[in-house]
């Protein structure tokens, strides 16, 4: 690997920080939703979570024992303007430049990711968030903000971490904040998110802010369940209708074909001058990561439903059937753990994206432990970051895919969103009460792996 390859660790505002209403942030559609009884395990919420906001300082020297050069974190939109839309609220600039200027003399890459779910929640209320273009509108504006007050030191953005889960999951199944469920609303709320983005991308290029900016989207690898045609047909469309829904849009300017097709004008149209702005809007992908199934266009058992384990694009819009090997070990989470998926994976983006730069914003696994000393001793983890990142390093090394940084998910253990506290994916452990870190065996592993990589790494 290159030796300026970026070797990181990623985050996200609303799982680490807590903070919730301090210093003028105003609430979330997650804080809304956690408040919600019913909705998380344990009725967790992130009022204190990792307490992030007031202990930066000491994850960042954990960072720095970690040895990565880049770090992926978030901002919290309703920190930085409480409504979202009106007054911009000082404290939550100054957090954010505290954090940066921290970063910065650690010697670590900031990468920051302007929208992690986390969406203000008065424009959720009062236009009826990401369902209306008034929020593109406004996530521009708070875009721009961001560009001019952290952009002098700032030069790595990510406008939107998965839209296909504020679409799928929060805007159709219902199970992620706002908690909508419908059958058509996923797609509206994808398009606006995808204006959202065009028309941030457009302030960062008109605003000549030095650096480059893209979009991070999730994807699982899908590998045809038999050599036959309609299997690999299955296979190829549920990564559209996954992967390329977020992606043909930034690069090619439109939707998949076959979303076209299968969906008809319940998919929304981008005008001509929309299609413009948006096509070449990322100068680099993000690939979030996580796992691995075989996809069959018939079902093989007679009671199987579409896909009972998520699916990429709403699940009866796709003919595709969702399966596994039995022998491929699992996460707590219940996500497969198959290293060679991810390398297929990257090949595949460079056979339909060509070689624009590929950032892993998120790959990582949740380990279940009942205590700190199980959760400490995390060798299931060391062995997926060790599998995860020689699959990354073939697919860099001998299939020439050009990938310019991989960051493990996720520095600390934190609130896993609807999961709560229980799932943990830390490479440190965190203990809720009162906030003490450890890093784990893994966290040592990592450690070990970069400087292995960069030890033998060759200059640029
Ligand atoms: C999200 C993270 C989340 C992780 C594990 C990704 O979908 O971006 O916020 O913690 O997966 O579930």
């Amino acid at each position: 690997m290159k030796k300026n390859f970026i070797w990181g660790t990623a985050t996200s505002a609303h799982q680490i920080e807590g903070a919730w209403l301090e210093d003028g942030k105003g609430m979330n559609i997650w804080d809304a939703f956690s408040h919600t009884p019913g909705k998380i395990a344990n009725e967790d919420h992130s009022e204190v979570a990792c307490d992030h906001y007031h202990l930066y300082e000491t994850d960042i020297a954990h960072m720095k024992d970690l040895g990565v050069n880049g770090y992926r974190f978030s901002i919290a939109w309703s920190r930085v303007i409480p409504d979202g839309k009106g007054k911009v609220n000082p404290q939550g600039i100054d957090f954010y430049n505290r954090l940066i200027d921290s970063l910065l003399a650690a010697g670590i890459t900031p990468f920051i990711t302007l929208y992690h779910w986390d969406l203000p929640l008065t424009l959720q209320m009062e236009h009826d968030g990401w369902l209306s273009e008034v929020t593109a509108d406004a996530f521009a504006r708070y875009a721009q903000i961001c560009f001019e007050a952290f952009g002098d030191r700032v030069t790595n953005w990510i406008t939107f971490n998965e839209n296909w889960c504020t679409a799928v999951i929060g805007n159709g199944q219902g199970h992620f904040a706002p908690g909508r469920i419908s059958d058509d609303e996923p797609y509206i709320v994808a398009h606006n998110l995808l204006l959202a983005h065009g028309k941030a991308v457009q302030n960062f290029r008109q605003g000549d802010f030095p650096g480059q900016i893209g979009i991070a989207n999730n994807c699982d690898w899908r590998e045809p369940y038999t050599d036959s045609p309609e299997d690999k047909a299955a296979a190829q469309e549920a990564l559209e209708f996954f992967f390329g829904w977020f992606t043909d849009p930034v690069i090619f300017g439109d939707y998949p074909a076959i979303m076209r097709e299968r969906l008809g004008d319940r998919l929304p149209h981008f005008t001509p001058e929309q299609s413009e702005m948006l096509k070449g809007s990322s100068d680099f992908l993000g690939l979030n990561h996580y796992t691995t199934h075989y996809a069959s266009r018939e079902p093989i058992a007679p009671d199987q439903m579409k896909a009972d384990v998520g699916n990429g694009g709403d699940q009866d819009d796709q003919q595709v059937y969702l399966h596994h090997d039995p022998d491929w070990p699992r996460t707590s989470m219940g996500w497969f753990v198959v290293p060679w998926g991810f390398r297929k994976l990257l090949n595949w983006i460079k056979e339909h994206y060509g070689d624009i730069p590929i950032f892993v914003t998120e790959n990582g696994c949740s380990v279940a432990a009942d205590n700190k000393e199980d959760a400490v001793n995390d060798q299931f983890r060391a062995d997926f970051v060790e599998g995860y990142t020689q699959a990354l390093t073939q697919a860099v090394e001998e299939d020439g895919v050009n990938v310019k940084g991989y960051f493990c998910w996720t520095l600390m253990d934190n609130f896993e969103w609807t999961r709560g506290y229980n799932m943990r994916f830390g490479l440190i452990y965190c203990d809720f009460e009162t906030q003490e870190r450890t890093p784990k065996a893994s966290f040592h592993h990592y450690a070990e792996i970069i400087q292995r990589h960069r030890s033998g790494g060759t200059e640029d």
